[in-house]
């Protein structure tokens, strides 16, 4: 059995600035994986990967009202501390970091950090205000954990782009490490909102990863045509009687723009509603340069 300890549990911004302080004092380097608690296997895989990178390991769970739309039902959202800090606690983080609402926000906010270009595409067009919320928060984390490398998923790629820019845009002292998405035995991507899938819509969640492979064959075929890709991912999500796209697009990993013909690394990405609950994946593809 692998020796595990209880992370400390920290809830205010002073405790936790007091905490790194004395830890880089004494050399630490610190990882830190924001998350908005409920956590699965995805989010311990950041964790894992943040404990064997650093010496001192923190994890955020704050569920942030400003990235969610007033018709986004945020009280829906699962929440059980107790249940996540024994999950942190067997992956060995040092400190968890689970502020209460009017520590991170104690009076409205006047200034706000503004996500740009990348924010009005993919998501951004349903969600307009989703990635302000999430620069905005990032920031406010970033400012109180400080000089660090954080973990965040592939699973939201959109917000991994955005977050690279944002460290880069205002030069913060962070590095971001982007990390592999974790998947069910049947591909289906790990999500705090997979619990909201009624047994139907879980049988068909799982189409959203298959129209992914299509896209690549496709691609893997020789296809160049983004219109091409995306009509043959739509297909495949078609399948699943209870599926409402939203997007399935085929972009520029880099900066989310759609190469015609598509070429360089690429990236897939879908988002399906399946009722109330929209679900989202994506994987990447590199282009061959033939001559
Ligand atoms: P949350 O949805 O809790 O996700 C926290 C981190 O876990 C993100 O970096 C996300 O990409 C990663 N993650 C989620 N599912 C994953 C999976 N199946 N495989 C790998 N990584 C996965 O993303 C947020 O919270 C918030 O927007 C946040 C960044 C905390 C700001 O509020």
């Amino acid at each position: 059995m692998p020796t595990t300890f209880s992370p400390i549990c920290i809830a205010t911004i002073a405790e936790l600035r007091s905490y790194l302080a004395a830890a880089r004092n004494e050399g630490r380097t610190v990882g830190f994986v924001p998350t908005m608690g409920a956590l699965h296997e995805g989010h311990l895989s950041l964790i894992r990967k943040a404990r064997a990178e650093n010496d001192c390991v923190v994890v955020s769970i704050f569920i942030n009202p400003m990235q969610f739309a007033p018709n986004e039902d945020i009280q829906k959202y699962p929440r059980d501390l107790n249940r996540d800090l024994q999950a942190c606690s067997n992956v060995n983080t040092d400190v968890v970091f689970a502020p209460s609402l009017e520590e991170m926000y104690p009076a409205p906010l006047d200034t706000k950090v503004k996500a740009g270009k990348l924010a009005k595409t993919l998501c951004g067009v349903s969600r307009p205000t989703h990635f302000d919320g999430v620069v905005t928060v990032l920031v406010k984390l970033f400012s109180i954990v400080g000089e660090c490398s954080t973990y965040l998923g592939r699973k939201d790629f959109q917000q991994l782009v955005i977050a690279r820019r944002l460290v880069d845009d205002l030069s913060l002292p962070v590095r971001i490490v982007g990390c592999p998405i974790v998947r069910e035995t049947d591909g289906l991507a790990m999500s705090s909102r997979n619990v909201y899938l009624d047994a139907a819509e879980r049988s068909q969640a799982p189409m959203l990863h298959q129209a992914l492979e299509t896209g690549i064959s496709c691609m893997r075929a020789g296809e160049k045509d983004p219109a091409a890709v995306r009509a043959v991912m739509r297909e495949t999500i078609m399948k699943a009687p209870s599926a409402e796209i939203d997007y399935a697009e085929v972009v520029s990993a880099v900066d989310l723009s759609i190469p015609k013909p598509l070429n360089g690394e690429i990236r897939l990405l879908v988002a399906v509603r399946f009722g109330e609950t929209r679900l989202i994946d994506n994987a990447g593809y590199v282009i061959p340069d033939r001559p």
